[in-house]
């Protein structure tokens, strides 16, 4: 077990302008909307943004905030919030409806046609999990690939939502490929969070479905807009739509500072940005990590374009940054609320804490204007998703 801090990191030194219309996809206009399709769905609340005074101060900086989505729904991660938006446009297509107004509850009563409906995916855990959750509450089938070394809990949660799931002998971008393949062979629904040649629709509407985070958050710090943002990546998905969701509220405000985050073993944003030949490059191999959630060799198409352009820092983390954030969230200090979160949740936290600790990464710090007077948004984007192996990484059981 690699049990030492390593950080990577890779910072974009050019002036940061990223063409406005790569954020077009949303705009306030379609956040407003996914919000109010989300607010249909039975049970919504926003997730707690906690603000970890204590653990601010004993770092040397103003704010830091949390975005706590083990309390998405009762799904213990943020990716619900991409499969039901994209799942409801493309039942609207399948049904030949508009898809301008959508309403989750439309769905739980829609006709025999949607039942009739197959889902695919690839996922590493969270996303089938959402995919699933959504086709069973519309009557429909789903089916995930996943790849191997998944721990059996992700495999059974997604199982107890009655998918057809299964481990594959490959990694990430192999089950991709696979979900793909079988989509086409059986007419099913692709539901992916990755785009590629030719599949850009429904990636989309996933990265819109997380817009939802953003318009939470702003109304949670009535309109304050963080100094510095830090977003785990598998694909990128998650980072393109953070980033760019805040765009349009940082329109007339200085424009947050945004650090892309990764595993040392999967860091494919890391290395396209590295290379500089602009297109997506790809980490090959076993991907091996205890983040799961971003154990991705390839970066999405549509993700990467955002990312490159807007990106401050590019960092890559070995393991024992996400168990320093799953043992600090966990662990809080003084009043601070104590917050569980899985490996690939508390890679950033963890990560903010080394940084701010370490005077080696003094340098890091000084090119981000990482100092006393930052505002830092963090996302524990999962909870405990493999009880066990949180409880040994907390406990130190291994
Ligand atoms: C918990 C968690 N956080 C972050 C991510 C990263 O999202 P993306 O693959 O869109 O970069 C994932 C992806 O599955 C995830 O499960």
């Amino acid at each position: 077990m690699e049990n030492q801090i390593k950080i990577d990191c890779f910072l974009n030194t050019k002036e940061i302008s990223p063409d406005p219309g790569l954020f077009e996809f949303v705009t306030p206009k379609v956040m407003q909307s996914v919000i109010e399709f989300h607010k249909t769905i039975p049970h919504y609340k926003p997730t707690p943004l906690v603000e970890l005074k204590s653990l601010a101060r004993f770092l040397g900086t103003k704010t830091i905030w949390v975005k706590d989505e083990s309390r998405r729904f009762d799904l213990n991660a943020f990716k619900v919030l991409g499969a039901s938006y994209a799942m409801a446009k493309a039942v609207c297509r399948e049904l030949g409806e508009k898809e301008d107004i959508l309403n989750f509850t439309r769905f739980l009563t829609a006709s025999d046609r949607v039942g009739d409906l197959t889902f695919v995916t690839a996922t590493d855990g969270n996303h089938g999990r959402a995919v699933a959750w959504t086709a069973k509450k519309f009557g429909s089938k789903a089916v995930a690939y996943m790849p191997k070394g998944t721990s059996s809990a992700r495999l059974q949660a997604i199982h107890a939502l009655g998918a057809n799931a299964g481990i594959i002998d490959g990694n990430y971008d192999d089950a991709v490929a696979l979900a793909q393949k079988t989509a086409l062979e059986n007419n099913w629904v692709l539901v992916q969070d990755t785009a590629f040649e030719g599949y850009e629709h429904i990636p989309e509407y996933i990265m819109q479905g997380y817009s939802t985070l953003i318009s939470e958050v702003m109304s949670q710090t009535d309109d304050t807009l963080p100094t510095h943002v830090f977003a785990q990546a598998g694909v990128g998905s998650f980072a393109a739509a953070v980033m760019a969701s805040l765009y349009h509220h940082s329109a007339k405000k200085p424009r947050p500072k945004f650090v892309v985050v990764e595993p040392r073993n999967a860091a494919c944003v890391l290395k396209s940005a590295a290379a500089k030949q602009g297109c997506p490059l790809t980490v090959e191999g076993e991907l091996k990590t205890i983040m799961a959630g971003l154990a991705c060799g390839t970066p999405s198409m549509s993700a990467w374009a955002i990312l490159k352009a807007g990106t401050d820092a590019f960092i890559s983390c070995s393991d024992e940054v996400a168990r320093r954030g799953m043992r600090v969230l966990g662990n809080p200090m003084g009043k601070d609320q104590r917050i569980i979160s899985g490996e690939s949740g508390a890679v950033c936290l963890g990560l903010v804490h080394e940084l701010m600790s370490n005077p080696e990464y003094q340098d890091i710090k000084d090119q981000l204007s990482l100092d006393k007077n930052a505002r830092i948004l963090v996302f524990s984007t999962e909870g405990d998703t493999d009880p066990e192996h949180y409880r040994e990484v907390v406990w130190n059981l291994k």
